[in-house]
């Protein structure tokens, strides 16, 4: 670790609160009811909570308050049966490319992600996902509360056949293609749900780093967190910043150190590509940039609502 050498207990809640990539481990059996169907295989690496997986007793992850994060290892040929959930869910593509599919009566959209696209899955909607790609997927999944249900299956390979649990539930014929202007009602409505990196408004902080709004105000508009891509050139650093409820830093490309404030005493670490800091609500605390090239960082905060904060350049 690159928190300083001596300990404190500031220093050990931030260890405790750092999740490293290095440190941890992917679980092969997360899902239970994939047992058996290895094409539904998949990996989990839980960081806040347990996402969708019932393994909710993990001591190596940090406790969920208004958001999960995990990271997802899924391989080409491999699906995720259609399912659905009392919560949003959103999918944050990180390598590779991933299809995800949403049925309705029997009828599909399918979308096809690249690297820093996102869907959020909503309420309700059956959806599914699969690799088509030569590229294994790696991928962030978020939902929104800290004890989701159990998924609901619409199409598992349990209990339909195999090619049409590929499909999601669509019979040959049935699938149309994601099309923001579409004229189907499914189409539509993912089409609120889908963000492209490439689509989305690059907006300049005057503190000098920029942030790609997906899930909150200029985003997807939702009710319980906001989500947003940051690019942090080198050398930009924040000043401290407290917000009402958590936030968590991912890196997803360069370094960032974040740093903590408590009682005049501070404390840093410094992150590589798909390590998180969670930082607790109330908490003073910073990024800054010391590399040579810029910082990619999925930032998510645990409230939908402006917490005020103002960002400010050291
Ligand atoms: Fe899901």
């Amino acid at each position: 670790m690159n928190i300083r050498a001596e300990t404190s207990p500031l220093a050990d809640e931030l260890k405790v609160n750092t999740g490293r990539f290095t440190d941890k481990q992917f679980d092969w059996n997360a899902f239970p009811s994939n047992d058996g169907f290895d094409e539904l295989a998949r990996a989990q690496m839980r960081y806040i909570g347990a996402g969708g997986s019932p393994k909710v007793g993990d001591t190596s992850t940090l406790p969920a308050d208004n958001f999960t994060l995990s990271l997802i290892y899924k391989e080409p040929g491999r699906y995720a049966a259609c399912h659905s959930h009392e919560i949003e869910e959103s999918f944050l593509i990180i390598d590779g490319t991933l299809v995800v599919g949403w049925e309705r009566d029997g009828e599909v959209v399918e979308v096809n992600l690249g690297p820093k696209d996102m869907i959020l899955n909503a309420r309700e909607i059956g959806h599914g996902f699969r690799v088509d790609g030569v590229e294994p997927v790696m991928m962030s999944i978020s939902v929104d509360v800290g004890k989701p249900l159990p998924p609901v299956y619409h199409y598992h390979p349990k209990e339909h056949p195999t090619e049409l649990a590929r499909t999601f539930g669509a019979v040959p014929g049935k699938t149309l293609k994601f099309d923001a202007t579409g004229t189907h009602p499914l189409q539509q409505l993912m089409a609120k749900y889908v963000i492209r990196h490439a689509e989305q408004p690059t907006i300049w902080e005057e503190a000098g780093f920029t942030r790609k709004v997906y899930v909150g105000d200029g985003g997807l508009e939702h009710d319980t967190c906001r989500k947003e891509m940051w690019g942090v050139p080198s050398r930009v650093g924040l000043k401290p910043f407290t917000r009402s409820v958590e936030d968590a830093f991912l890196v997803l490309e360069g370094s960032l150190t974040v740093g903590w404030e408590e009682n005049g005493k501070t404390v840093e670490v410094e992150l590589g590509p798909r390590d998180l800091v969670k930082t607790p609500a109330g908490r003073s605390h910073w990024v800054r940039n010391d590399g040579a090239g810029a910082a990619t960082v999925w930032h998510v905060i645990g409230t939908a609502e402006d917490d005020g904060v103002v960002y400010e350049a050291t």
